[in-house]
């Protein structure tokens, strides 16, 4: 627990939706950063120094260097995101110091892009406003531009969460058929609606039309997808990650896509964003998107709100409603 503060000094590390900072500013100090772009290393640094609470966003790196030029004082590290592989969780609870996330309000909104790219890339819509967008000659034609249908394909969700779960619903309205791994199965009502197959991995790759990446990033989870994992996917498939970037290895995925090892891919995330793998660049097969996830205006509010109210609650000595340790 937080214990109660009064005025405390509140850092955002990035910039929110204003009616979040106003909520945070009622009743903290509160220091944002205004401008579009992402705040350096160095100034970042800088200003979390004397902070108690800190807002981050997932393009910074709350690390043990962080933490150390923040000072002891410091009690929360909010994201504002459902992801925290950016936090060191271990070094924040090291040091007593809660961290927080923004769980359930980007569901919908991530599994809608994932939707997209499933839809994108199986029916070539990149390839295809790139034709025109190049006034590249076209006619129609019974045999031009083909791509696979998704009617009664499945579809094999790596990491069946909240996310996964919004997004088999979605491929379901589509026809498609549901496979996940999980480390144990989804509860009987939601196994019933979805009519979902629990599988290990390896079988999951080795019968789906779509694989689709739902899965948090870790240790554990980093180069999931690698060249030999690839390898077990069908021809005719394709690879959707709205996850994490690291989750794939994106040279093996370039070599794939390359070689005809798997159909194509639909990527929101890189490995090492914001830098795109530059053999993907080329690939017609690959659709590319950057981390649009949760990039609705509505689901950006409830974000930054859900993280003010974790900070909030926290600094209030109150437990807050997402804790991550
Ligand atoms: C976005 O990528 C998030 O983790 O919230």
């Amino acid at each position: 627990m937080g214990g109660q503060l009064t005025m405390a000094k509140v850092v955002i590390t990035g910039k929110i939706p204003q009616v979040a900072v106003e909520r945070l500013r009622a009743e903290h100090d509160v220091t944002s950063w205004d401008a579009d772009v992402v705040i350096e290393r160095a100034e970042l640094l800088s200003r979390v120094k004397g902070a108690d609470a800190v807002l981050s966003l997932l393009t910074e790196k709350v690390d043990g260097e962080l933490l150390e030029a923040a000072g002891p004082q410091l009690k929360v590290v909010s994201n504002v995101a459902v992801g925290y592989n950016n936090i060191d969780v271990k070094a924040c609870t090291e040091r007593g110091i809660k961290v927080t996330n923004t769980p359930g309000v980007l569901t919908e909104a991530t599994a809608d892009i994932a939707m997209a790219l499933i839809l994108a890339a199986t029916r070539r819509l990149a390839e295809g406003e790139r034709v025109i967008r190049s006034q590249t000659p076209w006619q129609w034609g019974m045999f031009y531009m083909l791509g696979m249908g998704i009617q009664g394909r499945q579809l094999g969700i790596v990491g069946m969460g909240q996310i996964g779960i919004a997004t088999a619903k979605r491929a379901r309205a589509f026809g498609m058929t549901i496979a996940y791994t999980k480390r144990s199965p989804l509860d009987a009502a939601t196994n019933a609606e979805l009519e979902a197959t629990h599988m290990d991995l390896d079988q999951l790759l080795a019968t789906s039309d779509v694989v689709s990446l739902h899965c948090p990033y870790s240790p554990e989870t980093h180069h999931l997808i690698n060249a030999e994992r690839l390898s077990k996917m069908r021809k005719n498939a394709y690879l959707v990650n709205t996850a994490r970037g690291p989750v794939v290895d994106e040279a093996a995925l370039v070599d794939a896509l390359k070689g005809g090892v798997i159909a194509g891919a639909g990527l929101d995330v890189f490995e090492h964003e914001p830098k795109v793998h530059e053999g993907l660049l080329g690939l017609d097969n690959a659709v590319l998107i950057p981390h649009l996830g949760s990039a609705t205006v509505e689901t950006r509010t409830a974000m930054a709100n859900l993280a003010a109210t974790n900070a909030l609650a926290f600094l209030a000595g109150q437990t807050p409603p997402n804790p991550v340790n």
